[in-house]
């Protein structure tokens, strides 16, 4: 045996202690779905400095063969329309700052400012036919103060106290974007909401929560009605979180992105540049003690030391090794049906289907079988693309009693968003006590664009901290309540 040279092993020992705080952290992130969830994951991983950026290797699995999830595009005879996802608040201030940094165009959605609340027999309110683009000023301020006054005949002062429910909703969720120094990291939805005050709202029905504020029975019945089936395919019944979200998403302030909304997604993961494996669903999660193993649909493994699951778990086969124990939600699902063609007025008793809202919203009748139809684009005064949402499939048959004209027809059935319930259950962000983590429970509470990024955030933060906690095994010290930065801040 060669002597041992004890001067030799020094000068290694010596390298090894130095830079070993700077190598410990290198960490794979496989990261499950590449919607607006999954690629602001890979964003926010990217968008931190506690960890050096290039220790962390991420990759992420789309099962599809294209980016973007439930922000889809669909092309009907030609022309590109957001299939899923179509609208975003001027507040969603992760996709606004998103957009900004993507370069992409806010532009207005398909305008549909004339609506009409049909019964199935009749058409029970209509806002004004708005004048033709071409009037003066003074005539569109002047249609705009009649429809105004038109809405409060209806409705009355109930109108403004809808619009108090939102402006507290938006108030609060503000706070999900006060600096991350004054905003803990949260291991579970419970936690995130009970922290802003959102809690409260997720365990009573949107009818509860609107009677509570004193709407009017009619208002709830009606346009609040139309607003949530158009939103969320579902009644007043919905838990008053989601549905306040949904009421949110029928105000003013509203925008889309130019080309399309799934452009955010593939912006994210450009900007980004994980490891993306298109058409490669991944079937099981096995716990391996210090990583985890994932197969895919292709027969591969990937050794994973963080695993985040950025899809809804309600209706994937993925099996987890160990079972993994999260409350049972079902999902809603939304029949979304484009038609290239022209609405029959008769189907609505109307003469001339220049009498047909741009916007004909439906109530919670058993007699009625869409939620709603909306025009999304004209061609001319005979040629139109509309959308339909309705909670089954439409058959041909009901199709051609409500068109005349039928040129192209598109029918998806998504999987669309929870079917949401008060009192609402939330499973964990964290599925077990390592590094598995869970996105779009957080759906459960809304499920949108911004509700996908602000979970996605939280859940960049919360892996980031454990990294660091279980190389460092230091506890996070306390950080401020929402009171505190309330009175502070506001
Ligand atoms: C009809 C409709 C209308 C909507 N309207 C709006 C709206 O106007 N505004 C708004 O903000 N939101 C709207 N939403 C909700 C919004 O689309 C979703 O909340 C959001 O897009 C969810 O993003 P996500 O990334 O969390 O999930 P998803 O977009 O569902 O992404 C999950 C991805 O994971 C992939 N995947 C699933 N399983 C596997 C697997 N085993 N392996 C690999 N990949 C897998 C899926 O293919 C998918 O691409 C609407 C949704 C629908 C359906
Ligand atoms: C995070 O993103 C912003 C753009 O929104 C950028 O200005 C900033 O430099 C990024 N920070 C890090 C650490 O990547
Ligand atoms: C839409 O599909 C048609 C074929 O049906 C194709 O010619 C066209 O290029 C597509 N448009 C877009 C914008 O993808
Ligand atoms: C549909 O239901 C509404 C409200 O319940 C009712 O007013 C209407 O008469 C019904 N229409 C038909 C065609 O049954
Ligand atoms: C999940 O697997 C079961 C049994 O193998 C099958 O019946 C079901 O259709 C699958 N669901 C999905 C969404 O693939």
């Amino acid at each position: 045996m060669a002597p041992f040279h004890s001067h030799l092993f020094l000068p290694l020992l010596l390298l090894f202690c130095l830079s070993s705080p700077s190598t410990s952290l290198a960490t794979s992130v496989c990261v499950i779905g590449s919607g607006i969830g999954g690629s602001s994951l890979s964003f926010f991983l990217q968008n931190q400095t506690a960890i050096p950026t290039s220790d962390l290797s991420i990759r992420v699995f789309e099962r599809r063969g294209r980016i973007g999830g439930r922000t889809a595009p669909v092309n009907l005879s030609g022309d590109l329309f957001n299939a899923g996802a179509s609208i975003i608040h001027g507040k969603n201030l992760h996709a606004v700052r998103f957009a900004e940094l993507l370069g992409l165009d806010q532009v207005e959605p398909n305008g549909a400012d004339w609506l009409g609340i049909w019964d199935g027999s009749g058409f029970v309110f209509k806002t004004l036919k708005p004048p033709p683009d071409s009037s003066s000023a003074i005539w569109k301020w002047l249609y705009g103060v009649a429809d105004a006054l038109l809405l409060v005949k209806r409705y009355g002062l109930s109108l403004s106290r809808m619009q108090g429910v939102v402006k507290d909703l938006l108030e609060k969720f503000m706070l999900f974007y006060v600096e991350p120094e004054k905003r803990p990291i949260f291991k579970t939805v419970e936690e995130m909401l009970k922290w802003n005050g959102l809690y409260a709202l997720s365990q009573i029905t949107l009818e509860e929560v609107l009677i509570h504020a004193d709407l009017s029975a009619r208002l709830i019945s009606e346009l609040v009605t139309v607003i949530t089936r158009i939103n969320y395919g579902q009644s007043v019944s919905m838990s008053g979180l989601a549905g306040a979200v949904a009421l949110a998403g029928s105000n003013a302030d509203l925008w889309t992105v130019k080309g399309g909304n799934w452009l955010l997604a593939k912006g994210l993961l450009e900007l980004t540049n994980p490891t993306l494996h298109l058409h490669e669903g991944i079937e099981s999660i096995s716990d391996k003690g210090d990583h985890y193993l994932l197969t895919s649909d292709k027969g591969k493994e990937y050794e994973c030391d963080v695993t985040v699951v950025a899809t809804p778990l309600d209706e994937v086969n993925i099996t987890f090794v160990p079972p993994v124990s999260i409350p049972h939600r079902r999902m809603q699902h939304t029949y979304t049906t484009f038609i290239r063609g022209l609405l029959n007025p008769k189907y609505f008793g109307l003469s001339s289907v220049e009498d047909i809202p741009d916007l004909v919203g439906t109530l919670e009748t058993p007699n009625v079988s869409f939620s709603s139809v909306s025009i999304l684009k004209k061609y001319d005064e005979r040629d139109f693309a509309y959308k339909i949402f309705s909670r089954s499939e439409l058959d041909d048959t009901l199709l051609d009693q409500l068109f005349s004209v039928r040129r192209d027809t598109i029918r998806i059935d998504w999987p669309a968003y929870p079917h949401y319930k008060a009192p609402e259950k939330f499973a964990p962000f964290l599925l077990d006590e390592r590094h598995l983590y869970y996105i779009n429970t957080f759906e459960s509470a809304a499920s949108c664009i911004e509700t996908s990024a602000v979970a996605a955030e939280n859940v960049a933060r919360l892996i980031i901290s454990r990294l660091l906690q279980s190389s460092t095994e230091q506890d996070i010290k306390p950080l401020p309540t929402s009171q505190e930065i309330l009175h502070t801040d506001l």
